[in-house]
């Protein structure tokens, strides 16, 4: 993992890195150069020519070709330098390579979940191996999101009804930094994640493993780490604090007053019924906010959810 950033970048990650910041820092030194000049050069004129005696006029100049050829022809080849430059750098940022793997991406009230073609979901981390481009089909299941991972140099809008796509390449391993930075609602800033890069070796062994994450697991202890990794924890407390969703402490068996004002008992039932569809018996004094997980667990893991619940008096 290279950590050497600089006062103004994180340290470069992917294959793109050195090419965006290569165009940044040329656009920035030119900037502090020009801004030299002219400030400089204001200073010194204002100084040089400043009025000495009431007999002194300045001549009356209407214009200077060769001047204005000068000022216009530079800033014209530098613009075209940048656009060029740019330009060449969004297309490698936007055509795929043929050789790149798929991952699904999805973007909710606030998650990110990430589906892979054989069949393995995870929660907020992306697992990729170093040095093989990954192409990210990204959808939004509710709002806008953005998903950004700074040290790759790579953001790409998530948008609730068409796919976007995105690819990197990682030239490190390591455990890099995810956010959503197109503003979502309450949770915005807690829709964070991680994009962990290894080797070859070591994706193979993490697709292998978790093709049966439960493995070897007692229900409970399964639904206690699926808390975790499936972000219920983002929204529901375990120890009776309020949040944005009812506390799972005490929750199963518990009289929850309904919204339509009647009564239910957290049954088995009812809390597969909120997993899967959550808008359809909603707690009073709490928003509708709650997404689905249709698609994102399986049924033995809303099982283990279920007998995690039980655990939590
Ligand atoms: Cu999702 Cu901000």
């Amino acid at each position: 993992m290279d950590t050497t950033g600089t006062f103004f970048l994180p340290p470069p990650n992917s294959t793109i890195a050195s090419d965006v910041d290569a165009l940044f820092y040329f656009i920035l030194y030119a900037s502090i150069f020009f801004f030299i000049v002219v400030v400089f050069g204001s200073f010194w004129f204002a100084v040089k020519y400043r009025r000495r005696g009431k007999k002194e006029f300045t001549p009356d100049i209407s214009h200077n070709t060769r001047l204005e050829i000068i000022w216009t022809v530079i800033p014209t080849i530098l613009v075209f330098i940048v656009f060029l430059w740019g330009f060449n750098t969004y297309l490698k940022m936007n055509v795929v390579p043929k050789d790149a793997m798929n991952v699904k991406v999805t973007g909710q009230k606030w998650f990110w979940s990430f589906g892979y073609d054989n069949g393995i979901t995870t929660t907020n981390e992306l697992v990729v191996p170093v040095g093989k481009p990954v192409q990210l089909t990204m959808s939004s299941k509710d709002v806008i999101h953005s998903f950004f991972v700074p040290d790759f140099r790579m953001k790409m809008d998530v948008l609730p009804n068409r796919y976007t796509i995105a690819w990197f390449e990682a030239t490190n391993q390591g455990t890099f930094d995810l956010f959503c930075t197109e503003y979502c609602g309450k949770g915005h800033s807690e829709m964070i994640g991680k994009v962990k890069v290894v080797s070859g070796r070591e994706y193979d062994e993490w697709i292998a493993s978790n093709a049966n994450p439960g493995a070897g697991m007692a229900p409970e202890e399964f639904g206690a780490k699926l808390f975790k990794t499936k972000a219920c924890i983002t929204c529901h407390s375990n120890d009776g604090s309020k949040n944005t969703g009812p506390t799972f402490k005490g929750l199963f068996g518990r009289m929850e007053r309904l919204q339509d004002g009647s009564n239910i008992t957290a049954d088995e039932n009812y809390i597969r019924e909120s997993i899967l569809e959550p808008q359809a018996k909603v707690v009073m004094g709490f928003q509708p906010v709650m997404p689905t997980y249709q698609g994102l667990l399986k049924d033995e893991e809303i099982d283990a959810m279920i007998a995690y619940l039980k655990t939590l008096k």
